[in-house]
C-alpha cells in the first residue's frame, strides 16, 4: 500500500500533515513517500510536475495531495504555473473520474448561506469528468487575425470518454439513491448533444437507476433552489468544475469537502476540494477535515478498507458533535481550534 504524499503549496503542508497522522494511526502497513508538486516544485526544480514526482506517483497505489497554487506564481508562463502540475498529474495518471461529494453535516447546518430547511440532509455526489473537455482540447491558444488577437479553446469529447465516466456515475448511483442527473448544454453545443446521447445508451445497462438530464444553466439554478432533488450529478470537466464549487457552498464550508480522482483500476489521487488558501498559510488555522476525509476516500476506493474509511468518517463526525471548529466553520458556542488541535481531536476520537 504505497502512498505518494504531495503536500503542495499554501496551507497544503499543514493539512496534509494531519491526514498523514490519521493514516498512521490506523496501524496499516502504508508506505508513504513525499514529493513536490505545484509552486513548491516550480521553486525547487522549475517544473510544476517534475520527473521525480512523476516516477513516485506512477509507482504509488494512491496519491494524497494538499493543494497547489499561490499569487507568487501567477505571473509565470502558463506551463510553469502550479495549476499545470495538477492538470499534468491528472492526465498523466489517467484520473478521469473526479468524485466530489457535497454532504451537509447536521452540526454545520448554520454554516450554509441557504436556509436550513433547503439544505438539511443534503447528500449529493458530483461525478466530474477530469481528463477531457475544453481543459485539454486542441487547438487552443491566442492568435492574430485581421489585426486583432483571437483566443480559442476546443470543447471535445469522444464517445468512449463519455461512456467510461457515465459508467462510474451509474455504478455510484447504484450504491446510493439510484438517480443520475446528467448535465449538459445540448441546446447549443454539439459536443454535449453527444454527451446526452451516450448517457441515454449507457442507461440501458442500469435499469435500476433513473436517468434525468438538465441543462447546465438550469442545473446551476436548481442547485441553490432545491438541491436535495439531486443524488448523483454527472457532467464534463468544465461544467463539473463550476457546479462542484457551487455545490460545496451549499454545505457552508468548502473546508469540509473531500474529493477522489480515479483511473479505471482504483488508483486514485485524493485531495480536498478547496484550494491552497495563501491568505492563511503557515498560521496553523486551516481546516484539515477535508483532507482527512479525502484520506478516508482513499481507504475506501483504492485500498478497499471500508471499515477504516468509516472509522475515520465517524471520528470526524464525532469531533464536530464535540464542538471542535476551525475558523471557517466556527460559530458562537463552539470551541475554536487550530489545524493541529483539530487533528489531535480526530486522533483522540479514533482511539476512543
Ligand atoms: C479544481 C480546480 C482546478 C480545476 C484548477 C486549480 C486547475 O479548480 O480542482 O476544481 O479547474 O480543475
Ligand atoms: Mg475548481
Amino acid at each position: 500500500m504505497k502512498i505518494c504524499v504531495l503536500s503542495g503549496d499554501g496551507i497544503g503542508p499543514e493539512i496534509t500533515a494531519e491526514a498523514v497522522r490519521v493514516l498512521q494511526a490506523l496501524d496499516r502497513p502504508f508506505e508513504m513517500e513525499e514529493a513536490l508538486l505545484g509552486g513548491a516544485a516550480v521553486d525547487a526544480t522549475g517544473d510544476p510536475y517534475p520527473e521525480a514526482t512523476r516516477k513516485l506517483a506512477r509507482a504509488a497505489d494512491a496519491v494524497l495531495l494538499g493543494a497547489v497554487g499561490g499569487p507568487q506564481w501567477d505571473a509565470l508562463p502558463r506551463e510553469k504555473r502550479p495549476e499545470r502540475g495538477l492538470l499534468g498529474i491528472r492526465k498523466d495518471l489517467n484520473l478521469f473520474a473526479n468524485l466530489r461529494p457535497a454532504i451537509l453535516y447536521p452540526e454545520l447546518a448554520n454554516a450554509s448561506t441557504l436556509k436550513p430547511e433547503i439544505v438539511a440532509g443534503l447528500d449529493i455526489l458530483i461525478v466530474r469528468e477530469l481528463t477531457g473537455d475544453i481543459y485539454f482540447g486542441q487547438p487552443r491558444g491566442v492568435r492574430e487575425e485581421n489585426g486583432e488577437r483571437v483566443g480559442f479553446n476546443t470543447m471535445v469529447y469522444s464517445e468512449s470518454e463519455i461512456r467510461r465516466i457515465g459508467h462510474v456515475a451509474f455504478q455510484a448511483a447504484q450504491k446510493r439513491n439510484k438517480r443520475v442527473c446528467s448535465v449538459d448544454k445540448m441546446n447549443v453545443l454539439e459536443c454535449t448533444q453527444l454527451w446526452r446521447d451516450v448517457m441515454i445508451e449507457i442507461a440501458r445497462d442500469y435499469p435500476d437507476v433513473e436517468l434525468s438530464h438538465m441543462l447546465v444553466d438550469n442545473a446551476a439554478m436548481q442547485l441553490v433552489k432545491a438541491p436535495r432533488q439531486f443524488d448523483v450529478m454527472v457532467t464534463g470537466n468544465m461544467f463539473g468544475d463550476i457546479l462542484s464549487d457551487e455545490a460545496s457552498m451549499l454545505t457552508g464550508s468548502i473546508g469540509m469537502l473531500p474529493s477522489a480522482s480515479l483511473d479505471d483500476k482504483n488508483k486514485g489521487l485524493y485531495e480536498p476540494s478547496h484550494g491552497s488558501a495563501p491568505d492563511i498559510a503557515g498560521q496553523g488555522v486551516a481546516n484539515p477535515l477535508a483532507t482527512i476525509l479525502s484520506a478516508a476516500m482513499m481507504l475506501r476506493y483504492t485500498f478497499g478498507l471500508e471499515e477504516d474509511a468509516a472509522r475515520v468518517e465517524n471520528a470526524v463526525k464525532q469531533v464536530l458533535a464535540q464542538g471542535y471548529r476551525t475558523g471557517d466553520i466556527y460559530e458562537r458556542g463552539t470551541r475554536k481550534v487550530g489545524t493541529r488541535e483539530m487533528g489531535d481531536a480526530v486522533l483522540a476520537a479514533l482511539a476512543a
